[in-house]
């Protein structure tokens, strides 16, 4: 599988399907695609915030794939007439030889329209399983079942919001990773504007002092290939 970082919480996974996750590109300062780069299978969304929801229904529209979210999200695609389905948290959705394994995420998933707020259900997070196991945590506070996650679906790779404000901080994240004991975590969510602004050697440094989980930090628009 090749995993490419494209800032903020975005991650491009390219295995037996191409799976875009949490696509915010067009409002994103550190966006390096622009929205027509891009023509996944399946656009996995996490949560409301814009800056998760980000270009989904736009992607979707052009290409023609499937976006995979909550119920109420997905209603929400299929109304800007985007091709979607819904799961929920504790469930999982197959999709070619990919299973996506939708998890809990402590936080909030309003969507802005205009003026208006609209109610985006709960917030996600995703475990993927395209040969290598990814979890992607979406936006999320510290929580301990955590530990379930790593048990359950035993994630060999974990991508972690650090930014600290909106989501856990560096501490809070490190301590995750040494619940989940992926083989590597990375983190996301972080540096896109100044109030979410950290080093990821702090995150590095803890999880190092905590556990033997290796973590890459990526710079945007890099690729690994596991
Ligand atoms: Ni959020």
């Amino acid at each position: 599988m090749k995993i490419t970082w494209l800032a903020h919480s975005c991650f491009e996974l390219v295995g037996s399907l191409n799976v875009l996750i949490d696509p915010y590109i067009q409002n994103n300062p550190l966006a390096p695609r622009g929205i027509d780069d891009f023509n996944p299978d399946v656009i996995a969304v996490t949560h409301g915030h814009a800056n998760h929801l980000g270009n989904a229904g736009d992607i979707a529209r052009r290409s023609g794939c499937l976006v995979i979210s909550t119920p109420e999200i997905s209603r929400y695609l299929k109304g800007l007439g985007a091709r979607a389905e819904g799961m929920n948290i504790g469930g999982s959705f197959r999709a070619g030889k990919s299973v996506f394994y939708m998890t809990y995420a402590m936080h909030s998933s309003g969507i802005i329209e205009s003026d208006h707020l609209l109610y985006g259900g709960e917030a996600a997070g995703f475990v993927i399983n395209d040969g290598v196991r990814v979890y992607h945590a979406g936006d999320t506070g510290l929580f301990y079942d955590m530990r379930l996650i790593g048990e359950l679906y035993r994630p060999e790779v974990a991508l972690l919001p650090v930014g600290d404000r909106f989501t856990m901080g560096p501490r809070e994240a490190a301590m995750a990773v040494s619940w989940i004991r992926p083989d590597i975590a990375i983190p996301m969510h972080y540096n896109t504007k100044s109030s979410i602004s950290q080093d990821p050697a702090d995150f590095q440094a803890l999880v190092e002092s905590l556990c033997d989980t290796e973590v890459i930090v990526m710079d945007v628009g890099e690729t690994i290939e596991l």
